[in-house]
């Protein structure tokens, strides 16, 4: 076993403490959301395709918007010091963008009230604890760029600048991010299921919605690594430190400390629905590789964190990755640029929103 896992472990009940007391009945359990994916994974087979990567640069905006880099990190920063917790959310909604029909903007369409209207992707279950604080973020970014550079920078290309910044203000690596996405011109729910990872998938399961997306297992392991920070709600856990797959005790292979100070946070009934937990036990804040070291002592949050340390096919890079941060960060990185190249649409076949959560009226 990992020597530092019992201070490790310590360090967590401070930091449990600290963030029950901080995090019930404030704002900030409000905006805490957690950032993995919380869906279902059936039937890929039909969405199993090599993503199409073209046209992405970096210049992309370089006559156009030459300081859309900026105006939206301007944004962001502003907002990341009012609502930290905007950050995971952020990242956890270019995640659920990309997933479903590719970088496109598809997830920001917001629902609509008629009642005969088509369902949106957010309509979706996967989609529904989506924190607004996201939605808003991208929206002030777009409204900003839209200011200096009228009808010219896409939705989905915002929302990948404003997931690189957090990465960034977190403590986390700088990458430069390719552009040239357009919007989707719809968003449709029924592309949702099965095209997310859930909090209890299995690695099986997560393997092949990655490789639906044209992704590996390393990629698996490494983008895994966004839960170095962010929240999950409780009931993503009540069963692991309950009730594991109906056998009434806890998953076994969760640190007992863990099981005993998240029974704290979440009981098995009746709990607040807003209260959230940590995935990254040691330093939740932090955008760092201590998550693959929790993992590896035991400390993963959802049963889909920990799996990918008990999996001999990805344990490997969880331990590359948890020896050495700057590979997680190179790795990360090369990973998020990946997922940010996913079904790009490109020419006719998007449009450039004015309003994120609106399509474009078409003549
Ligand atoms: C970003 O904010 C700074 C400070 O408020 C300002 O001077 C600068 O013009 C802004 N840049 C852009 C591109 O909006
Ligand atoms: C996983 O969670 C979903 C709900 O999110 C549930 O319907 C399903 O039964 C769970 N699967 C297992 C194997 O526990
Ligand atoms: C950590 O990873 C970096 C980048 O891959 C590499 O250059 C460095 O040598 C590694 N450090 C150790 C101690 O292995």
């Amino acid at each position: 076993m990992d020597p530092s896992s019992s201070s490790r472990g310590i360090r967590f009940l401070a930091v449990a403490a600290l963030l029950v007391a901080s995090l019930v009945g404030t704002s900030r359990a409000r905006e805490a959301q957690p950032l993995p994916p919380v869906a279902e994974a059936e039937a890929v087979g039909s969405s199993r395709r090599a993503p199409e990567r073209h046209g992405l640069s970096l210049d992309f905006y370089a006559k156009t918007c030459p300081a859309v880099d900026q105006i939206v990190a301007n944004v962001t920063a502003a907002r990341y010091r009012d609502f930290p917790a905007a950050g995971p959310a952020v990242l956890r909604l270019f995640h659920h963008d990309c997933f479903v029909e590719g970088c496109d903007a598809s997830i920001l369409i917001a629902p609509t009230t008629t009642a005969s209207a088509p369902k949106v992707e957010r309509d979706m279950e996967e989609n529904r604890n989506l924190a607004q604080e996201a939605f808003d973020t991208v929206e002030m970014a777009k409204a900003a760029v839209e200011s200096k550079c009228p009808g010219v920078v896409s939705c989905a290309d915002v929302l990948a600048l404003a997931a690189r910044d957090y990465v960034q203000q977190a403590g986390g690596p700088f990458y430069r991010v390719k552009k040239g996405r357009k919007d989707s011109k719809v968003s449709l729910a029924g592309k949702v299921r099965g095209s997310l990872p859930r909090a209890n998938s299995t690695v099986d399961e997560l393997l092949r919605v990655f490789a639906g997306k044209g992704l590996g297992a390393a990629d698996l392991v490494a983008l895994s690594g966004a839960h170095t920070v962010g929240f999950a709600h409780c009931v993503h856990v009540l069963g692991r430190i309950y009730d594991y797959r109906g056998t009434r005790r806890p998953d076994p292979l969760m640190d007992a400390r863990l099981v005993k100070a998240l029974r704290m946070s979440c009981p098995s009934s009746g709990g607040s629905a807003r209260v959230v937990v940590p995935f990254d036990v040691s330093t939740p804040f932090q955008f760092d590789h201590a998550y693959y070291a929790n993992l590896q002592a035991r400390l993963g949050l959802l049963g889909s964190d920990q799996a990918l340390f008990l999996d001999a096919r990805t344990r490997p890079v969880v331990q590359e990755l948890g020896a050495n941060k700057t590979r997680f960060f190179e790795a990360f990185v090369a990973s998020m640029d990946r997922m940010g190249s996913i079904r790009i649409k490109k020419g006719k076949k998007g449009q450039v929103r004015k309003i994120c959560s609106q399509h474009l009226l078409l003549a």
